[in-house]
C-alpha cells in the first residue's frame, strides 16, 4: 500500500496542472465517502473514527488555503501518511481555486478533509450578528460547497467555529444555526451528496451544553446539525477519562442522537504525551464520539505557548519533525480503531431547546432567522462565482435586522408564512464597521494561550 502510495504522489506531482490529471487516476484515488447513521459516521459499510490532526500552515489569519497549492500538500502529506491519520480538518480555503490535484492526493492517502466554510471576510460576526447573516455571505458559503462536493474524501463541513465563546455571544447561536440550515437546504436543493453539516464549539463549561442541544433541537430537521463537535483541551497529560471533563461530557451525552466528535484537542499546559488517544478510541467513548482532531499540524507564531502546539515546523519547502509528532505518531500506532460498531446507538431522538438563563442569553427561543430572500437564486441556480480571499466581504453587507420565524417553511423560500417577529432594539448600524473573530485559530488560540499563561503561573 505504501508504496502504491507514493508511486500516486509522485505521478500527482508532475502532474502540472489538476485538468492534467489523468481520468483513471482520479477514479482510483477515490474514498468511499462518508455518511451519518444514528450517532456514528460510516463509510464502506464500517464505523468511521475521524483520526486526524487540524491543519493550516500560516494560520487562519494568514489566510492560505494550503490545498489549493500541490507542493504545500505533497509536502505534508508525506507526513500525515508517517502520521497515519485519516482525516485533516482546513480552516480556512480559497474557494476561487483548484482543489482538484491536492484533494486527488489527499484520498491516494486514504485522507478525508473536514472543512470551515467561513473565512476572515466571510462569516458571522459574534458581537453583532444580524448584519453579518445576508446573501453575500451565504453566496461565499455555498461557493465553497461547489467547489468540494464532487470530491469522495470531503468528510463535512463546519457551518462555524467558536461564535459562541461568552453570555454576549450566545446571541449569535440562532444565526450559526441558520447557517447550518441554509447550508443543509443548499446540499439537498443542488441535488449534491448529503455530506454532513455541523458546528465546531469552544468548549467553555457554561455553554457547551446548550450549545449542543441547541444546535439538536427543534422540529425542523434541516435546521438540526449532523453532527456537534467541540475544542478540547481538558485532558493535560497525565489525565485520564475521570481527571479531564470527558467523563462528565460522555455522561451529558450518553443519548445524544447525532455523532460527537473533538474538533480540537491536545492540550499543552503539561508536555503531551497524547495519552488521550487511548481513551478516545476505547470503550469508554466510542458509544458516543467518533474520534477526534490533534491541534495542530504546524507550528505558529513564534512565543510560546503558541508555538508549543505544532507537531512540525514548516520552512519553505522543508518541514522538521518536533517532539510531539513522534509522540503522536506512537500514539496512533498503538491505539487502532475498536472493530465493529463500538456501541453506537442507530436511533435517538432529538434533544429539547435550551431555555433562556443566567448563561444562554437567547431570547427567540427556537425561532430563527429568515433565510434572506436575495439568497433564494443560489438554490434554484447555483451560486455563481466564488468570491475567493479576496472578495469584498460580507460582514456588514446584509440589514440591521434580521427576521425570524419558526418552521421549515422559511429556509428555502426566503418568505416567512408562519408569524414572525423582528429582532429589534438597539442592533448596531451597517456601518459599525466592528472587528469580527476573523481567525478562529487565532481566536482559541488566544484563549488557549491565556489559560495556559494562568496554569503556568500557577505552576
Ligand atoms: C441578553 O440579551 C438581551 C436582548 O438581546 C440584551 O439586551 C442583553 O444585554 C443580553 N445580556 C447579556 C448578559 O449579554
Ligand atoms: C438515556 O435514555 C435511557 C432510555 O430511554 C434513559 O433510561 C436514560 O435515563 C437516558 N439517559 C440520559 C443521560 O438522558
Amino acid at each position: 500500500m505504501k508504496g502504491i502510495n507514493a508511486i500516486a504522489l509522485a505521478l500527482t506531482a508532475t502532474t502540472a496542472s489538476a485538468s492534467l490529471v489523468p481520468h483513471y487516476f482520479k477514479r482510483a484515488s477515490s474514498l468511499a465517502s462518508v455518511s451519518v447513521q444514528g450517532n456514528a459516521f460510516f463509510a464502506g459499510g464500517n464505523r468511521f473514527y475521524i483520526r486526524g490532526v487540524d491543519y493550516q500552515p500560516g494560520g487562519s489569519s494568514g489566510a492560505v488555503d494550503p490545498i489549493a497549492d500541490q507542493s504545500t500538500c505533497t509536502r505534508d502529506i508525506t507526513e500525515f501518511q508517517k502520521l497515519k491519520i485519516n482525516t485533516v480538518r482546513i480552516y480556512t480555503v480559497d474557494n476561487s481555486q483548484n482543489h482538484d490535484a491536492c484533494m486527488s492526493a489527499l484520498a491516494t492517502a486514504g485522507i478525508y478533509l473536514a472543512l470551515d466554510v467561513n473565512t476572515p471576510k466571510y462569516s458571522i460576526n459574534q458581537d453583532d450578528p444580524a448584519p453579518s447573516y445576508n446573501a453575500d455571505y451565504l453566496q461565499s458559503v455555498f461557493s465553497t460547497i461547489d467547489a468540494f462536493h464532487t470530491y469522495s474524501n470531503t468528510l463535512l463541513f463546519f457551518s462555524g467555529n467558536e461564535d459562541i465563546n461568552s453570555v454576549a455571544t450566545t446571541s449569535s447561536a440562532p444565526y450559526v444555526k441558520a447557517v447550518t440550515r441554509d447550508m443543509k437546504n443548499y446540499i439537498s436543493a443542488r441535488k449534491y451528496r448529503s455530506i454532513p453539516v455541523g458546528y465546531s464549539a469552544a468548549d467553555v463549561d457554561t455553554l457547551i451544553y446548550q450549545t449542543a442541544d441547541f444546535m439538536n433541537c427543534g422540529d425542523d430537521a434541516m435546521a438540526r446539525s449532523d453532527f456537534f463537535a467541540y475544542n478540547d483541551y481538558s485532558w493535560c497529560d497525565p489525565s485520564s477519562f475521570e481527571g479531564s471533563t470527558w467523563q462528565a461530557k460522555a455522561t451529558y451525552f450518553a443519548n445524544f442522537s447525532i455523532p460527537l466528535f473533538l474538533s480540537e484537542y491536545g492540550c499543552v499546559k503539561t508536555t503531551r504525551q497524547f495519552q488521550e488517544i487511548a481513551t478516545l478510541y476505547g470503550p469508554q467513548m466510542t458509544p458516543s464520539y467518533s474520534g477526534g482532531l490533534a491541534y495542530e499540524y504546524s507550528r505558529e507564531g513564534t512565543a510560546a505557548p503558541a508555538d508549543l502546539y505544532g507537531l512540525v515546523e514548516i520552512n519553505g519547502n522543508s518541514v522538521t519533525e518536533l517532539t510531539d509528532f513522534g509522540t503522536l505518531a506512537s500514539a496512533f500506532s498503538n491505539t487502532p480503531s475498536p472493530t465493529g460498531s463500538g456501541g453506537y446507538r442507530p436511533s435517538g431522538s432529538p434533544a429539547i431547546c435550551p431555555t433562556q438563563d443566567s448563561n444562554w442569553n437567547v431570547t427567540t427561543g427556537s425561532e430563527l432567522p429568515v433565510f434572506p430572500s436575495a439568497a433564494a437564486t443560489y438554490l434554484k441556480n447555483g451560486a455563481g462565482t466564488a468570491p475567493g480571499l479576496s472578495g469584498s466581504g460580507s460582514q456588514n453587507s446584509g440589514p440591521a435586522s434580521v427576521a425570524f420565524a419558526s418552521g421549515s417553511s422559511v429556509a428555502a423560500t426566503g418568505t416567512s408564512t408562519s408569524t414572525s417577529t423582528s429582532t429589534s432594539g438597539s442592533k448596531k448600524s451597517a456601518a459599525d464597521g466592528r472587528v469580527i473573530d476573523s481567525a478562529p485559530v487565532m481566536a482559541c488560540g488566544l484563549v488557549v494561550a491565556m489559560s495556559t499563561l494562568l496554569g503556568m503561573a500557577l505552576l
